[in-house]
């Protein structure tokens, strides 16, 4: 790495160049990267500025909003409306669809976001982060409802988090391949680190809430059961585990040295459909491994051809390194099937 590696926008700049993403994305990919840039600051203050905690409210899941969901959320709605280039937002922390302010231009993109994912994390200061996930429209709805935006993860055009971590980083992908930004504090930008990340293909490492085992279907009891029996048993090698509950923090873990992460539908959230939502966690991070090479399931199949039928719905979510996802996905009857 050198002190003169491409700077986030430069590296925007050359993908239009190359790889045919237009102006408008440019702007908007811009306008998020400066809303998670706004969050790493926010975040930084912790107790002193009085920002952790929970508020009174709760979210549309029916979740105690933490005083720091709000404030994230606000940024990126603040960030990127101004954009001029989209037709509407879906955030994990809003009930109704975001239409643009009429005192803004629109545009065709729809922008879907986790402004702060794995909030419980805050008031202890472990890693958290935010989750974003684009569409482009063929035409701009004149009602902005949900049914006019709503589309498999498949047909989405970009994708990313950022995590807050020791340093803050963004991961992209605009659907070719995945790249990483560590942001440089020193000029207030990203800077282009990783480059064409790739998932290894082969790991032993799994995280999943443990605590949820009584809860888990037959396959998956089965698939974790055989990485703890390590060596000993059919995997024939020892595994390790990790649980950080943050979802962008496992991520990441794997997109730089592999592993799986699982949050299956169990018997206690099966009424919900899961526990992680689709549209701003589950997908843009299917894309983003997918796009590493790496894979991504729900109980049912690939988790980019799910046909959303709701905004906020909840799906099972088991991804990382390929072999180790195909391998767990030969055990759930409806994907082996
Ligand atoms: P959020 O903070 O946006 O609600 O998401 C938290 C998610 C995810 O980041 C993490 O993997 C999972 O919830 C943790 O769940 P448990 O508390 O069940 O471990
Ligand atoms: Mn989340
Ligand atoms: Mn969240």
């Amino acid at each position: 790495m050198t002190n003169t590696s491409k700077t986030y926008v430069q590296y925007l700049w050359d993908r239009r160049r190359s790889n045919g993403i237009d102006r408008d994305l440019v702007a908007l990919l811009h306008s998020v990267a400066t809303a998670c840039k706004a969050v790493s600051n926010s975040l930084k203050s912790g107790a002193l500025a009085d920002i952790l905690g929970s508020l009174e409210t709760e979210n549309v899941q029916g979740e105690t909003q933490k005083k720091l969901d709000v404030i994230a959320n606000d940024i990126f709605l603040r960030r990127c409306e101004y954009s001029g280039v989209l037709a509407a937002m879906v955030s994990e922390e809003l009930e109704e669809v975001y239409a643009i302010p009429d005192e803004f231009p629109r545009g065709p993109y729809v922008l879907l976001f986790d402004p702060l994912d794995g909030s419980s994390n805050i008031d202890v200061n472990v890693s958290v982060g935010s989750i974003f996930s684009v569409y482009k429209l063929d035409e701009l709805p004149t009602e902005m409802t949900y049914d006019a935006i709503l589309r498999s993860g498949a047909e989405q055009v970009a994708a990313g988090y950022a995590l807050y971590g020791p340093a803050t980083m963004l991961v992209l992908s605009t659907g070719k391949g995945v790249d990483g930004f560590t942001l440089d504090a020193s000029i207030g930008e990203f800077r282009h680190t990783h480059a064409n990340i790739q998932v290894p293909p082969e790991a032993a490492e799994f995280a999943i809430n443990m605590s949820r085992r009584r809860f888990w279907d037959d396959g998956i009891a089965t698939y974790i059961d055989e990485c703890i029996s390590g060596e000993t048993g059919p995997r024939k090698r020892d595994y390790n585990m990790r649980w950080v509950a943050s979802m962008v923090a496992e991520v990441h873990r794997i997109m730089l040295r592999g592993g799986v992460f699982l949050y299956p539908v169990d018997s206690r959230n099966r009424a919900d459909g899961g526990k992680l939502r689709l549209l701003y966690e589950a997908n843009p991070m299917a894309m983003l491994i997918e796009q590493a090479g790496g894979a991504a399931i729900t109980e049912t199949g690939r988790i980019l051809d799910v046909v959303p039928v709701s905004p906020h719905q909840r799906v099972g979510v088991m991804l990382g390194s390929k072999n180790e996802v195909e391998y767990l996905a030969a055990k759930l009857p409806e994907n082996s099937a």
